[in-house]
């Protein structure tokens, strides 16, 4: 790992436990958020619960000096209703006090003194009902009522300060709790900028090695695929050589088998010719032996005839390719037992020597194929000019090949040979044929591939140069 990687890595983490804590900060303080709301709704209600216990109490002793001051019964319902919704409320207060020991004991003390108070209200509502209002009234003035009035006023505000002091205390932490929330927010919406800074800084740069990584990989593709190029090209040059090479080295063996092995055993001939006339007159035996000797030295002239003519036939280069291939496909049939079909076009101008040689050898090595795998009955060979075109065809009706079977595979020697003196000649090769449907092997060579152009050498090429040899780089295809 770099140490660019490395400090990234680092800095991705940090932000990570940070982001961590700062989530935690903001839940904890909405959580403690919550807590508080809770704890103000319960104050709240508390006072709630005071301010209507005065309201019912005011209530009480309003209506009771209405009744005692005018006489009206009336005012003595608001009393009946005050009082009940007095005692709900107190019920409810207690309930709402329970968890809190100091306002429990408070409240003790003020549901004392309503009692007590409601016992004065009774009190003097009994002296009035027996017709003594002034003397109920007296009662009233004494002081007493208005002291335990004063006394619940007074324990209520109490009470109620106690609330409101819990009241502005949990609103002081709400709003510390919130300030919180905030600033945690604020720093987590912080964070997340970073983050995304980050990482769009991190996949900028995983993109850009990516993209110099593909180019390497690119240059070094195309780097191996111009040497394989290279190679293959070599290679075809070689082939090439070695193919002209030997064609040279068996002219040249046919010339010396003719010249010099040809020589000789015409002496041996003349020789013999002159022992055979000599023989005649002294031994029959002799005579008999030596002429079975002739005979023989006939033979071996006769397979010195084919020898130099499978090197090199003669009719190629004296009558030209049409009287080659014809001679050489009657003979071989011949022996074989094979009917032929012959169509071979006459030229008007003989086409290049390397043509020539080039459709002999083609031949040769189809019709020499037909033989060894066909099981053929007749073979049709057909020279044709068309097109500027020189178009060779050799056919057969045996067991045909494969072709299916050997697709995506390299081609055997002979069929690539063949191929590979169709193209050197900027010419085309294609097989035609399918299992039991017999074979055809054409090859089309333009006719002005005589002036076949000298490969483009390359300095470091293994094969020197040949002038005007077929070394030439071929761009069509089989
Ligand atoms: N006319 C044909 N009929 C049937 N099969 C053929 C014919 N020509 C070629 N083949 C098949 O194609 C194969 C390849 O032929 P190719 O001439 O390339 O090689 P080869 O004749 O086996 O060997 P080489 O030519 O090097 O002596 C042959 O082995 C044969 O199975
Ligand atoms: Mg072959």
């Amino acid at each position: 790992m770099g140490n660019k990687t490395l400090k990234l890595w680092l800095t991705l983490s940090a932000i990570f436990i940070i982001s961590g804590i700062t989530v935690g900060v903001v839940l904890y303080s909405l959580y403690q958020d919550e807590v508080l709301v809770e704890r103000i709704t319960v104050i709240r209600e508390r006072l709630a619960s005071l301010a209507s216990i005065r309201t019912w109490v005011i209530d009480s002793e309003t209506a009771r000096r209405g009744y005692l001051i005018t006489g009206n019964a009336s005012f003595l319902e608001p009393l009946a209703a005050a009082r009940e919704r007095l005692t709900d409320t107190q019920k409810t207060l207690r309930s709402q006090l329970i968890a809190d020991a100091s306002m429990l004991e408070l409240n003790s003390t003020l549901e004392r003194q309503i009692t007590l108070h409601y016992e004065h209200i009774k009190a003097t509502l009994a002296r009035a009902a027996q017709g003594n209002f002034s003397q109920a009234e007296q009662m009233v003035s004494r002081g007493q009522d208005q002291k335990i009035m004063e006394q619940i006023r007074g324990v209520i505000g109490e009470m109620e300060a106690y609330h409101q002091d819990k009241l502005i205390v949990a609103s002081e932490d709400r709003r510390a709790v919130m300030l919180w929330a905030r600033l945690a927010t604020i720093a987590l919406g912080g964070l997340i900028l970073v983050l995304i800074t980050t990482l769009a800084y991190i996949i900028d740069r995983e993109l850009r090695l990516r993209e110099l990584y593909q180019k390497e990989l690119n240059q070094e593709v195309e780097r191996l695929a111009a040497e394989l190029r290279e190679r293959a090209e070599e290679l075809d040059t070689l082939s090439t050589y070695l193919q002209n090479s030997i064609e040279k080295e068996r002219a040249q063996l046919a010339r010396d088998l003719h010249d010099e092995f040809g020589g000789l055993l015409t002496a041996l001939k003349i020789e013999l010719a002159w022992i055979e006339g000599k023989a005649e007159a002294y031994d029959g035996t002799l005579m008999e032996r030596t002429r079975q000797v002739s005979e023989r030295v006939n033979a071996l002239i006769d397979l010195k005839r084919r020898v130099i003519e499978n090197l090199r036939p003669s009719l190629l280069d004296n009558l030209g390719v049409e009287a080659a291939l014809s001679w050489y496909a009657k003979d071989v049939t011949e022996r074989a037992g094979l009917a032929l079909e012959l169509d071979i076009d006459t030229m008007a101008e003989r086409p290049a020597s390397e043509i020539s040689i080039a459709l002999f050898r083609i031949a040769q090595e189809a019709i020499s194929n037909t033989l060894k795998y066909a099981q053929a009955t007749t073979v049709r060979l057909s020279l044709k000019m068309q097109n500027q075109q020189l178009r060779l065809m050799i056919a057969d009706n045996g067991v045909g090949i494969d072709l299916g079977a050997r697709a995506g595979k390299t081609l055997t020697h002979g069929l690539a040979g063949m191929k590979h003196r169709a193209l050197t000649l900027r010419g085309k090769f294609f097989i035609e044929s399918a299992p039991g449907r017999g074979t055809s092997i054409i090859a089309e060579i333009p006719y002005q591939s005589s002036v076949v152009k000298p490969l483009e050498r390359r300095t470091q090429s293994p094969v020197p140069a040949q002038p005007n040899s077929a070394f030439a780089r071929e761009s069509a295809s089989g």
